[in-house]
């Protein structure tokens, strides 16, 4: 029989392991991707930002003070000074020693084991980075995702166009925490350039899913942190759950 359509009824969820499976491992971290792998997500979201001297690293806020042992903002830092952090220990003293991963580093380890749900963190910091991951895929041939998982997501909506226009088949989202994004006007905006809408799953309902599938595009909801979080969001329909503990979700099941 052919393949239930994403949009009926009945359909697979895809779990994204967020910023790797972050309740398990440092988020951002080589550990953290690696478990979210081993913990069977379909994807492994990931945060990139731009180093002063213009690399690409993953991590999730503007400064390193949260997740290292390092103080100072991503954009001031070299690569070679944020090579240097540790970004374990805060975790878990059990993690000493992982390392704000390079986005290179992620695609190596990563390109064709797992999806990956690329988020362009804060874009707007720094001019030229979306050539610069499209430089990244395309040196890898992961310009035509045809056979394989990958999203580019912003809460940059213009970041988001502009990778449009620099990789016209990438699949792309647009993120968002805010219930103004989720007019008609918006969606038939967004759809023109995106395929995901990924809201906070605060704003997520049964209509929202609905009305972003009648434009044709699939919506993930983030993020999942309690497992009474999740039925909620199956019952409304959503296509993907992102989530720090990604076997809080009923995994591979068709879902009605
Ligand atoms: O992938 C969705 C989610 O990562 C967006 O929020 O702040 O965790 O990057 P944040
Ligand atoms: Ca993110």
């Amino acid at each position: 029989p052919a393949l239930a359509s994403k949009h009926e009824p009945t359909h697979k969820i895809d779990v994204v392991a967020h910023r790797g499976a972050a309740g398990y491992a440092p988020e951002n971290t080589m550990a953290a991707f690696h478990k979210g792998v081993e913990m069977k997500a379909d994807y492994i979201e990931l945060d990139v930002q731009m180093t002063k001297d213009g690399h690409l690293v993953i991590i999730h806020d503007n400064t390193v003070d949260r997740t290292t042992n390092g103080t100072g903002k991503v954009g001031e830092l070299t690569l070679q000074e944020l090579r240097a952090l540790d970004a374990g220990s805060k975790f878990n003293p059990a993690f000493a020693g992982e390392r704000i991963p390079t986005f290179e580093e992620v695609l190596d380890e990563f390109h064709g084991k797992t999806g990956l749900l690329i988020e362009l963190k804060s874009p707007e910091l720094y001019p030229g980075i979306e050539e610069k991951v499209a430089i990244a895929l395309r040196e890898r041939n992961m310009d035509k995702p045809a056979n394989e998982k990958i999203i580019v997501q912003s809460f940059n909506f213009e970041s988001m166009k502009t990778f449009r226009q620099l990789m016209p088949n990438m699949p792309i989202g647009v993120l968002t925490s805010s219930a103004s994004d989720l007019t008609d006007e918006k969606l038939d905006e967004f759809a023109t350039y995106a395929n995901y809408v990924n809201p906070s799953q605060k704003l997520v309902t049964k209509q929202v899913v609905e009305r972003v599938h009648a434009r044709d595009m699939d919506i993930s909801a983030w993020t999942v942190r309690k497992k009474e979080e999740v039925k909620p969001l199956l019952d409304a329909g959503v296509d993907d759950i992102i989530t720090d503990y990604p076997d809080y979700v009923p995994h591979h099941t068709q879902y009605r």
